[in-house]
């Protein structure tokens, strides 16, 4: 099938390559031009696994193309998808202005029928407004032409994105048109073989459905964080008590990590935006704001801590920092843990010298300004002279660190763990004093 993909961002271009390697014909859209071009060198702006290879072969085979022509977009598929971001507005809201923009570009060049699929993150109501902007588009230009604007929310996981696009648990379709189901049924075919993967509903329950998942996700971290916070006055570890409670299967070990917060594109614009959506109709989301408060508070444990150990003034102090993406296997770092660290940092006097496998580019391209930051090589490198070690990412090759390197490279054998990473009782002995989240040093100091 011909399909149009509008955004070729971490969602929009791996469900292109994905849909590309079953054998549909994918045109991508984008209005950043450099992105565009350096797709078709080969040059894949972001991180994800296994997703180079994946553009690439499709791209030599002619079944994935890039361009930043619109007019050609609109008439390549009659399937348009619509991947572009959704970013908060000032308010939290969600910002439809790039979801419209698109809707609009659409109603000006289609020239017969197109299904109009929303993989962007939006509030419910907002098929409704694309709807709404492409008739007053078309009625603008004076034509009469249908279309179809079907729900498709993604839920692909940055780090695993290609995998998850490949077996999807669950395709979501929200539209109230019969037709259309079964052209979806023809596009999203490869995808089913095992099962049908296919939840059939209505839009606004469609739309609803993607900020319920991440809202219950999010709040699955910050129940968490809670109870970590609880432990630590109480003098219990965390991990035991989640090790307890995730082995009943009601309640399943995922999702239930204590850490130094969520972050990313998703979870924080997500539950903010839903926050917003509730109040514009009257209702108090107290849960989804007790949600956002405890992750708020969550990304400043590691710099109290750091100021419980060394004092406020950390003017003179420079930290070693492993991770600075917002989860491992991606160089996202919006919204990442990272960030926060750092600021405060930079703001109680000290400085930073930082590594990440993924996330350097992204950091120096928002940072690198700064001069008290430092990106260093290796994350043997970023310990050397450093006063302690705090870790934000948990990458798996910080899991099992040689200790004597750390200590020796230190200037004090400290170390401020979000991720939960080592054994206290382990890491004790080798001489660390080791702050982590409900365990460790930080029992009993708060
Ligand atoms: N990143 C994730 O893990 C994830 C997962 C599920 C859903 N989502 C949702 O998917 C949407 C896209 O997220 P993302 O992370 O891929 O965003 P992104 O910022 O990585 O990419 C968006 C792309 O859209 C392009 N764009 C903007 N306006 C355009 C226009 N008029 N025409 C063509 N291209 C345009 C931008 O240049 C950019 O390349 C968001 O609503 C997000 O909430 C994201």
């Amino acid at each position: 099938m011909k399909v149009t993909v509008f955004g070729i961002g971490y969602v929009g271009l791996v469900q292109a390559a994905v849909l590309a390697e079953v054998g549909h014909d994918v045109l991508c859209i984008d209005i950043d031009e450099n992105k565009v071009e350096n797709l078709k060198k080969g040059i894949i702006p972001i991180f994800e696994p296994g997703l180079t290879p994946l553009v690439m072969q499709n791209y030599e085979a002619g079944r994935l193309k890039f361009s930043t022509n619109a007019e050609e977009g609109v008439n390549h598929g009659v399937m348009q998808f619509i991947a572009v971001g959704t970013p908060p507005d000032e308010d939290g809201s969600a910002d439809l202005k790039y979801v419209t923009a698109v809707a609009r570009t659409i109603a000006q060049h289609m020239q017969g029928h197109k299904v109009v699929l929303d993989k962007s993150t939006v509030p419910v109501g907002t098929a409704d407004r694309v709807r709404q902007v492409m008739e007053e588009t078309l009625s603008g230009r004076g034509v009469k032409l249908t279309f179809d604007v079907v729900s498709n929310p993604e839920f692909l996981k940055e780090g695993a994105a290609v995998s998850d696009c490949m077996r999807p648990e669950r395709i979501v379709i929200g539209t109230d048109n019969d037709d259309v189901v079964e052209l979806l049924r023809e596009l999203y075919e490869p995808f089913n073989r095992n099962h049908d993967r296919m939840i059939l509903m209505d839009i606004r329950s469609a739309e609803l459905t993607k900020y319920a998942a991440n809202c219950m996700l999010a709040t699955k971290i910050s129940f968490m964080n809670e109870i970590s916070n609880l432990a630590e006055r109480l003098g219990a570890d965390i991990e035991k008590v989640r090790q307890g409670i995730g082995s009943d299967s009601r309640i399943g070990y995922s999702f239930i990590y204590p850490g130094c917060g969520y972050g990313g594109s998703c979870f924080p614009k997500d539950v903010q935006a839903l926050i917003r959506t509730a109040e514009q109709i009257g209702y108090q989301p107290r849960l989804l704001q007790a949600v956002e408060d405890v992750n708020d508070s969550q990304k400043h444990k590691l710099p109290t801590f750091i100021k419980r150990h060394f004092g406020e003034n950390l003017k003179g102090k420079t930290f070693a920092l492993w991770g600075l993406s917002f989860k491992p296997n991606t160089d996202d770092m919006r919204e990442a843990s990272s960030r926060v660290l750092m600021e405060a940092l930079w703001e109680a006097g000290a400085a930073v010298q930082a590594f990440d496998p993924e996330a350097m580019d992204e950091a120096q391209r928002v940072y690198g300004h700064r001069n008290d930051m430092k990106l260093m090589g290796t994350k043997e490198a970023a310990l050397q002279g450093a006063d302690g070690l705090v870790i934000c990412t948990e990458w798996q090759n910080f899991r099992a660190p040689d200790f004597d390197v750390i200590k020796n490279a230190l200037k004090e054998p400290v170390i401020f763990d979000g991720r939960n990473l080592y054994d206290p009782e382990r890491i004790g002995k080798r001489g660390f004093v080791y702050y982590a989240i409900g365990r460790g040093a930080s029992l009993n100091i708060a």
